[in-house]
């Protein structure tokens, strides 16, 4: 799986956002060690808090089926589904990812409809992050 292909993923993932409040639809793709993919999209609610974000959705499906070793994801979003720059993933979800993936997971940011991405890692939007270690030791 590329990182290309993973992008092409959540453009597409996109395409299922439930997002009549906002009218932000995102999108994301998130890859198993496994090789295994499972897309997500953001799930809005009336009451707004419920709301469900595009990458948590896709950690959830995954976590769900048993999947514990992740290696990358990509993210996309936008207004009416129009990609006009990169959609970095919220500190709730980067949290959700710190729960289950190392430093090196890596982020690819999808900045443009034909798939361009900046490319980072968990590590870098995350740094001195609280994690499972801590909760052990303090
Ligand atoms: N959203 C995501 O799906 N992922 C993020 O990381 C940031 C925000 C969604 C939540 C809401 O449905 C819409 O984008 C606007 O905030």
């Amino acid at each position: 799986m590329t990182p290309e292909k993973l992008s092409q993923l959540a453009i597409e993932a996109m395409g299922r956002a439930y997002a009549p409040y906002s009218g932000y639809k995102v999108g994301a793709a998130l890859l198993c060690a496994d090789g295994t993919v499972y897309q997500g999209c953001n799930i809005e609610n009336a009451a707004f808090s419920p709301s469900n974000c595009a990458e948590r959705t896709a950690f959830f499906r995954a976590l769900y089926d048993g999947h514990r070793d992740f290696t990358a994801i990509a993210v996309c979003g936008g207004k009416d589904g129009v990609i006009t720059g990169s959609f970095p993933p919220c500190g709730v979800c980067r949290q959700v990812m710190r729960e289950f993936c190392r430093d090196d997971f890596k982020l690819y940011l999808v900045n443009s409809a034909d798939g361009a991405y900046d490319a980072a890692t968990l590590a870098e939007l995350l740094p001195r992050s609280f994690s499972a270690q801590d909760q052990m030791s303090g």
